[in-house]
């Protein structure tokens, strides 16, 4: 890479905030973020890092900044920690919403939407007051549909669709095991897209997927996708916490760099999986934050793709999943 100082066009410094920036994700989430990974080789990052006011939060966070710093990385022009949220978005143009508790043992969804909901009304607001009007804003944090959804309604000066939550690792997993199930490579796999909330009832679409150009359902069979392919996707989260004892953070963290890179960059005419405010497309109601087939366009920008039609038992999949976006925008109605 070539040094900043000698670089003959270099971009201006893109500052990025990082909640949740002393936990799990958070720790595979920075260093690539501070290495290019999402902004590119040539576009230095200031990283502006929030974590709960808690000594143990900033013990940790401590450590990761000396890690950080170690690393010497080029583009990284700066860290800043605190636990102020106003503090944290200030002229942020990439913000990645990761703080939040993951579920605990016996606790119901809807428990982790009253857990968690309030600190996305917190931080919509902070981010409403301080951050760039033009920032992109990737909700990790769980249940982050429904998080990115309150968000977006205490930012009324920014807009809506700049509010997006991450389905990219659903995604990801369904190219992995299709990928692993033909032994393509993965880059040949293209067009599986992920609908719905980030929960067990996501739609896993792969009607229109084709590997290395060829249509997936000519090379897969239909007992396969429903009887392996679906159940492991929509469970593939908690199979990791069995196995490792924590949840999955490495392959989250990679999502989170996918889906802001291609945000950022483009994805180079490729569909896409993001969460984004719906515009009534697919009579998913306006307004609630559900995951659709995207194409980034390369200017910070991307579209809903349109058109598609989808088979009965996707639509029934896809109505079955809108259906609990909608309970669970009912459920925060009191924080909106
Ligand atoms: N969308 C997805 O695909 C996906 C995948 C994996 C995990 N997740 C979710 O991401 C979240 C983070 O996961 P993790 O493994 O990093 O958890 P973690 O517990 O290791 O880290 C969370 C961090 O957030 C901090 N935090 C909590 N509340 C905060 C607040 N109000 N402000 C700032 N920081 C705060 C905590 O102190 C902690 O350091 C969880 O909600 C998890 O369920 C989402």
């Amino acid at each position: 890479m070539t040094c900043p100082a000698n670089h003959p066009k270099l971009n201006p410094t893109v500052r990025v905030t990082v909640t949740g920036a002393a936990g799990n994700i958070g720790y595979s989430l920075l260093f690539r973020l501070a290495s290019g990974a999402v902004f590119g080789p040539d576009t230095p990052v200031q990283l502006q890092l929030l974590e709960r006011d808690n000594p143990n939060s900033a013990k940790v966070l401590k450590g990761v900044c000396m890690e950080l710093f170690d690393c010497a990385f080029p583009l990284l022009t700066g860290i800043k920690t605190t636990s102020d949220p106003k503090e944290a978005f200030d002229g942020a143009k990439a913000v990645f919403l990761v703080g939040a508790a993951p579920r605990g043992a016996g606790q119901t969804r809807a428990d982790l939407i009253t857990t968690n909901g309030p600190i996305f009304k917190t931080q919509g607001e902070a981010i409403n007051a301080a951050a760039d009007r033009n920032v992109k804003v990737l909700v990790v944090g769980n249940p982050c549909n429904t998080n990115a959804y309150i968000c977006y309604h205490h930012a009324p000066d920014i807009a809506r669709k700049n509010f997006t939550a991450m389905m990219r690792l659903d995604q990801n997993r369904s190219i992995a095991q299709l990928a692993a199930k033909t032994g393509k490579p993965v880059c040949s796999v293209q067009g599986a897209a992920v609908w719905g909330n980030h929960s067990k009832t996501m739609y896993a679409d792969i009607e229109r997927c084709t590997i290395a150009g060829v249509p997936a359902f000519d090379l897969v069979d239909q007992d396969w996708y429903h009887d392996f392919f679906l159940p492991t996707v929509a469970d593939r989260g908690t199979a990791i916490i069995q196995a490792r004892g924590k949840s999955s953070a490495a392959s989250a963290a990679s999502a989170a760099i996918d889906h802001m890179h291609d945000w950022w960059l483009g994805s180079n005419g490729r569909i896409v999986t993001m969460a984004v405010p719906s515009d009534g497309s697919y009579g998913v109601p306006e307004g609630l934050v559900c995951g659709f087939p995207v194409i980034c366009t390369g200017n910070g920008e991307y579209e809903i793709v349109k058109g598609i039609e989808l088979s009965k038992e996707g639509k029934e999949r896809l109505e079955k999943s809108v259906k609990q976006l909608e309970e669970e925008a009912e459920h925060v109605k009191a924080l909106i």
